[in-house]
């Protein structure tokens, strides 16, 4: 068959996290050490051959500074994926990974599927967060989990392709 199918998905994390890095990376292939910090939020859309089907991604790029916490919801609300991303060389970002999960379990909707993405997972040597630590977490929380490099690319295609796999279930 060739079904299209639309799936509204929003990155969340705190600044500096790579959120943009990974959309670059999934859209364009491409990475940039001096990503600009993002304002408000930042649309892009990709498509994956999933299956039987093809996903569209509508991708909604926010921005991790504080001061655009309030514009949040309008993104998240109604949104068949979230991709909550910390960066694993900072534990204060995964403190802030959950508080994302908490507010996502309180006021999101109940059918959007989670993940959490560690990313930078090529800055081994300035590990502070360890997979077993993220993927407890996880687990108890029902959320899908991987490390992730924007970088390196390694993980990029696999976490949307994981989501795309599931939604296209539906
Ligand atoms: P805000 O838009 O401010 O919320 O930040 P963001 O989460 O979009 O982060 P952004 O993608 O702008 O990345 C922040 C910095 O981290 C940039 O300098 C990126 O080059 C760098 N970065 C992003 N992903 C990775 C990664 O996987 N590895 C490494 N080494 N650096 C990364
Ligand atoms: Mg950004």
């Amino acid at each position: 068959s060739n079904k299209i199918k639309n799936a509204k998905l929003v990155l969340l994390g705190d600044v500096g996290t790579g959120k943009s890095s990974l959309v670059l990376r999934f859209v364009k292939g491409q990475f940039v050490e001096f990503q600009e910090s993002t304002i408000g939020a930042a649309f892009f859309s990709q498509t994956l051959s999933v299956n039987d089907e093809s996903v569209k991604f509508e991708i909604w790029d926010t921005a991790g500074q504080e001061r655009y916490h309030s514009l949040a919801p309008m993104y998240y609300r109604g949104a068949a994926a979230a991709v909550i991303v910390y960066d694993m060389t900072n534990a204060a970002t995964f403190a802030r990974a959950k508080k994302w999960v908490q507010e996502l379990q309180a006021q999101g909707s109940p059918n959007t599927i989670v993940a959490l993405a560690g990313n930078k997972a090529d800055l081994l040597e300035a590990r502070q967060v360890s997979v077993q630590e993220a993927q407890t977490y996880a687990q108890e929380n029902g959320l899908f989990f991987m490390e992730t490099s924007a970088k390196t690319a390694i993980n990029v295609n696999d976490i949307f392709y994981e989501i795309g796999k599931f939604l296209s279930k539906f």
